[in-house]
């Protein structure tokens, strides 16, 4: 019996979803934060010169070599590039199942929150009684309750996955995009409206051009735009060459990748008017604003210094988060299901699409067990390399983290640019983009093929570079 791959419905679908695996925690606590830090507005600018020279490029690559070959990651690469595609196709497979590891725990805390600021809101628990760094302790310590979250968590995933490219990673993000949007909108409407809250939006968009009048200043902030671009566009994941192999030859994939990236940024600018103002206003001094300690400790405290309609807040704003947990996992497990279903196929057998995503939810349910009772490293767990007292080994999800946008992520794109520019060869992908109704040819092509060449290769390595001394530097 032949096997039917499947293919999106409609390209807003196949948007919304790549959008929606694009657009995830990074989003909101990295961004808003690295660029008040970093420089505000010059900082936006300098994020999207990288997006548009590294990103792009990479992005519409991977788009083509997905859909030209129209199989699983590895296949793809594998067919196009030999040993050196194999062994991309390879990286980019261990990264989504190491990520998951620790996005699916994360992903569970954010419904916890929901749970507590529920709890609270029809009088069953009174979290706002304590802190929200207490919450998050609480949280942290609670092994069986974190571990059974992560169960959720991974349970929704499956439910999703398992109803298909269409009718379910489709159907799912055509609701969940636009809900998250709305409440998002929602959100930063209250945030924006808090007495106090110009701080933050004049802490993430005010320019502040110290870090620009050093050489050593600059190169930080490339840096750290650099690694947190090519981490918010999901890219050397596997995402977009596998979405992209379920997507119409008549799309055009020009238009598709400057949406993608538009939107994922948009989002992003989004998050930050909702969170730093909000966070500015109510956080108290010293307040986190970045990472899990912003997102748990700190706008916890907010929703329980708001009153009365601070849960609801609450509730809307961590379901919000959770959506955008869920909306990345799903495509990272798609990722391996994809693999697992047209490996099936190749080896001439009918695959169970079902059986496949519960044995692979079954393997990141595990990994995820033991982040979770870790809990960020409050419990305690041996960590390898836990006594060189570097970044990459304070906590199990440090270590997962290292592997994956440390090493794996950054140096698959590396490779992945290289293959493209020099073996492949920008003709091949250009020949696959005009298949659609996209304009590829002329100065565009002239300026992918240089960017595929040379400029992304040399920026990956620096992204690379900077990665690595990020989490080979001593754990603060
Ligand atoms: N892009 C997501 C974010 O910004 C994170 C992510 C990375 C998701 C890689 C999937 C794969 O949070």
């Amino acid at each position: 019996m032949e096997h039917h791959r499947g293919q999106w419905g409609s390209n807003l679908g196949f948007l919304l979803a790549t959008v929606g695996a694009a657009v995830g925690l990074g989003n909101i606590w990295a961004f808003p934060y690295k660029m008040g830090a970093t420089g505000g507005f010059p900082f936006l600018v300098v994020y999207l010169i990288l997006a548009a020279l590294i990103g792009f490029p990479i992005m519409i690559s991977e788009l083509a070599i997905g859909r030209k070959v129209g199989r699983s990651v590895l296949v793809s690469y594998q067919r196009l590039g030999g040993r050196t595609g194999a062994f991309v196709g390879w990286l980019a497979m261990l990264s989504p199942l190491l990520i998951l590891s620790f996005y699916t725990v994360l992903g569970a805390y954010c419904i916890q929150y929901v749970a507590l600021n529920f709890s609270e809101l029809i009088g069953l628990a009174q979290i706002s009684h304590i802190s929200g760094a207490q919450s998050f302790t609480d949280m942290l310590t609670n092994q069986p309750m974190a571990v059974l979250f992560t169960l959720l968590f991974i349970g929704i995933c499956f439910l999703i996955i398992r109803g298909g490219i269409k009718d379910g990673i489709e159907k799912f993000n055509k609701v969940g995009m636009p809900a998250l949007f709305l409440m998002l909108v929602v959100v930063i409407l209250r945030a924006v409206t808090l007495p106090g809250a110009v701080e933050g939006l004049k802490f993430m968009f005010a320019p502040n051009l110290a870090p620009f009048t050093s050489l050593e200043g600059f190169l930080k902030v490339l840096s750290v735009a650099g690694g947190q671009m090519f981490f918010s566009l999901s890219l050397a994941m596997g995402i977009t060459v596998t979405y992209g192999s379920y997507l119409s030859k008549k799309e055009d994939l020009v238009k598709n990748s400057l949406l993608i990236i538009v939107s994922d940024t948009l989002v992003a600018l989004m998050a930050g008017m909702a969170v730093l103002p909000a966070a500015f206003a109510l956080g108290g001094e010293g307040a986190e604003m970045a990472g899990p300690k912003l997102l748990f400790i700190t706008l916890q405290d907010v929703f329980n210094a708001m009153g009365p309609a601070g849960p609801l807040f609450g509730i809307l704003f961590y379901l919000l988060v959770s959506l955008a947990a869920i909306t990345s996992a799903i495509a990272l497990i798609e990722v391996l299901v994809t693999f697992l279903v047209d490996h099936t196929v190749l080896k001439g057998k009918t695959p169970n699409r079902s059986r496949i995503v519960a044995a692979v939810c079954f393997v990141i349910l595990v990994m995820s067990a033991l982040v979770a009772a870790d809990g960020l490293g409050a419990n305690g767990l041996w960590v390898p390399f836990h006594q060189t007292g570097l970044n990459l080994s304070a906590s199990w999800l440090d270590f997962m983290d290292f592997i994956s946008e440390g090493i794996a992520m950054p140096l698959g794109a590396l490779i992945m640019s290289l293959l493209v520019g020099w073996k492949i060869g920008p003709a091949a992908i250009q020949e696959e983009v005009r298949l659609g109704d996209s304009h590829f040819s002329g100065g565009l092509y002239r300026f992918y093929r240089i960017c595929i060449r040379f400029v992304a290769p040399i920026g990956m390595a620096f992204i690379l570079y900077g990665q690595l001394s990020a989490f080979l530097s001593p754990a603060g």
